[in-house]
């Protein structure tokens, strides 16, 4: 199988500290890879990176063969998407949210998709004129993973994303996700949970900033 990404000795320094330290890893096209390690260890960090949202301070990241700074942003946004430990919903409705899909895209707001999709998340479509303010922890947590696979991306980061879900909605994302990675979505899953942990197909652990 293909890489989709080499990290070749990657390190990230902010004033005297290296927050990751010399990291070399190969990921394949297609595959769901589990990231673990303490608190602090540098998995936000080193996912930033990777999602170009952040550049490491010395070593090269390669995105399907080529430097990751090779790529426009925007572009780049699109097919590698980060689903944030604490998402954030902009605008005044969940509609905003969804709307911005297909916006940067230059494509016209796709209702039934999206009711699809919030289907898919255990969300009805009443959910499309709520106010962001009235949506719960849990809710926003998966308005904001469609928000991220409407238009399903080459790569999806997750990082700690069913942290605050409970048990039902945790099987929801994770069997969505399994569905996308079967069909060829790479996910790179940051998370500390157990039953994630132990049900991982391939995982790293990242301890005080180093690949172990
Ligand atoms: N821009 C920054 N400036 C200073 N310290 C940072 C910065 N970004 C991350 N850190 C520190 O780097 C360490 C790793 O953070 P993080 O990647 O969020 O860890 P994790 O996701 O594994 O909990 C933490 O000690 C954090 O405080
Ligand atoms: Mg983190």
């Amino acid at each position: 199988m293909e890489n989709i990404f080499e990290v070749k000795d990657l390190s990230y320094r902010v004033d005297e500290t290296d927050i990751l330290k010399h990291i070399n890893l190969e990921i394949k096209k297609g595959q769901y890879l589990t990231v673990i390690g303490p608190s602090g260890s540098g998995k936000s960090t080193f996912m930033r990176i990777l999602a170009s949202m952040i550049s490491q301070t010395s070593g090269e990241v390669l995105f399907d063969g080529k430097n990751i700074t090779t790529y426009e942003p925007t572009k780049y946004r699109q097919r590698v998407s980060y689903a944030f430990q604490q998402p954030t919903l902009f605008g005044k409705t969940v509609k905003d949210n969804l709307e911005f899909p297909f916006e940067v895209r230059g494509e016209e707001f796709d209702q039934a998709k999206v009711i699809d999709y919030l289907k898919m998340v255990n969300l009805d479509e009443s959910y499309i004129n709520k106010s962001v303010n009235d949506v719960s922890g849990g809710e926003k947590q998966r308005i904001a993973l469609i928000r991220n696979l409407i238009f399903p991306p080459e790569v999806l980061i997750t990082d700690e994303v069913t942290a605050g879900l409970d048990t039902e909605n945790k099987a929801i994302v994770h069997n969505m996700l399994k569905e996308f990675n079967d069909r060829g979505l790479t996910i790179l899953r940051v998370t500390h949970d157990e039953s994630e942990i132990d049900d991982a197909e391939s995982k790293i652990t990242i301890k005080n900033g180093e690949l172990i």
